[in-house]
């Protein structure tokens, strides 16, 4: 198959979402129903109500990308899912619908792994993975990667604890700002003093490419009582400054570790305007080049998805039926010691 035409379901986490793409990049359709609204009353993702929104608009987002992209079922050569990581109950959902309609069509299926949706994201639409180092920050999860290509990962480290937008999602909420925090806290952060407040950077001298960031967390909360409504700027600043400085630090250093000229920075946090400048800046210091996820493709999308299956199924691969989802971070693709 050498230029196989995909339809993939992501229902990871809180987005709803089904893509139509031609190998190696024509994004020929896309509908992404969110459910950060529904889930902003709880200041965070509900599994249960998560996986009930899925499963009410899984056929809406097929049938959607499908007609964007002028195509029928029948015309669909690879049917791909996210199998984990993620919430289990809202896998299933995607997973379940991708597997019925390869089943009932005779086709291929292909289980796709969430993170080596966003870790390749930044390379969307190319044919060939270049050697890179991949950072990975979303809601979920916080990677380091060492990537020789497609398919080929190491995983270099990761967060202990809290990812980076899980980070600013638990902030945004202490501060009472809403959810998903990450970019309520960037629009704060911008009229704040970045060293007023000065939160610890957690593992930043640890020597390996591990992350924390759950002691920034609490730092903040303990400050938050000695601190008035109008400190509110100044603390976003502060912590988002913290958050990034050890995302910097630890990017440049993996890739310099790995003799990779390129830092690739995938997931959410991805579109923190601060992270972006101040990566460009140390990385241009040291000789390096960054390539950031297209802003659409940072956060959870189809898309991504569709393109990892996309380069897989024309590398001849192919799922079982039986694969079944796998909700912890994976003991494949990026397997933890
Ligand atoms: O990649 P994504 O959809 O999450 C997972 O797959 O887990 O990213 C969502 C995360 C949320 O935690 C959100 O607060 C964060 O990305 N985020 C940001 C920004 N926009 C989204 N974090 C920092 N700055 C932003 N501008
Ligand atoms: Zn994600």
């Amino acid at each position: 198959m050498s230029t196989p035409l995909v339809l993939a379901i992501e229902t990871s986490c809180d987005e709803t979402a089904a893509a139509v793409l031609r190998f190696p990049g024509d994004l020929l359709g896309q509908v992404i129903a969110s459910q950060a609204s529904v889930h902003a009353a709880y200041g965070g993702v509900v599994p249960e109500v998560a996986s009930r929104n899925h499963l009410a608009h899984v056929r809406e987002v097929v049938e959607g990308a499908l007609s964007q992209a002028g195509v029928g079922l029948g015309e669909i050569d690879v049917f791909a899912a996210t199998t984990g990581p993620g919430l289990a109950s809202a896998l299933l959902v995607g997973s379940a619908a991708a597997k019925g309609f390869a089943l009932a069509l005779d086709k291929p299926f292909l289980a796709v792994n969430h993170i080596e949706g966003h870790l390749l994201s930044p390379f969307f639409g190319r044919a060939e993975i270049p050697p890179s180092v991949g950072l990975v920050v979303s809601g979920g999860h916080t990677l380091l990667v060492d990537i020789a290509g497609a398919g080929r990962y190491k995983l270099l480290g990761r967060t202990l604890d809290d990812a980076a937008g899980e980070a600013f999602d638990k902030v945004a909420k202490l501060l009472g700002l809403g959810y998903p925090g990450g970019p309520l806290i960037e629009a704060e952060a911008r009229a704040g003093s970045r060293t007023r407040f000065e939160f610890p950077r957690s593992m930043k001298c640890s020597g390996d490419f591990q992350f924390s960031f759950s002691g920034l967390k609490t730092s903040v909360r303990y400050l938050l009582p000695k601190t008035a409504e109008s400190d509110r700027a100044d603390l976003c600043a502060g912590f988002q400054e913290a958050v990034v400085d050890v995302l910097v630090h630890k990017a440049v250093e993996a890739a310099k570790s790995c003799r990779r000229d390129l830092i690739a920075v995938s997931g959410g946090v991805g579109l923190n305007a601060r992270l972006r400048e101040r990566l460009a800046r140390a990385a241009e210091a040291d000789g390096l080049r960054v390539l950031f996820a297209e802003p659409s493709l940072c956060t959870d999308n189809a898309a991504m998805v569709a393109y990892v299956a996309a380069l897989r199924a024309a590398r001849g691969e192919s799922s079982s039926l039986e694969a079944d989802i796998f909700p912890a971070l994976g003991q494949t693709l990026f397997a933890v010691a």
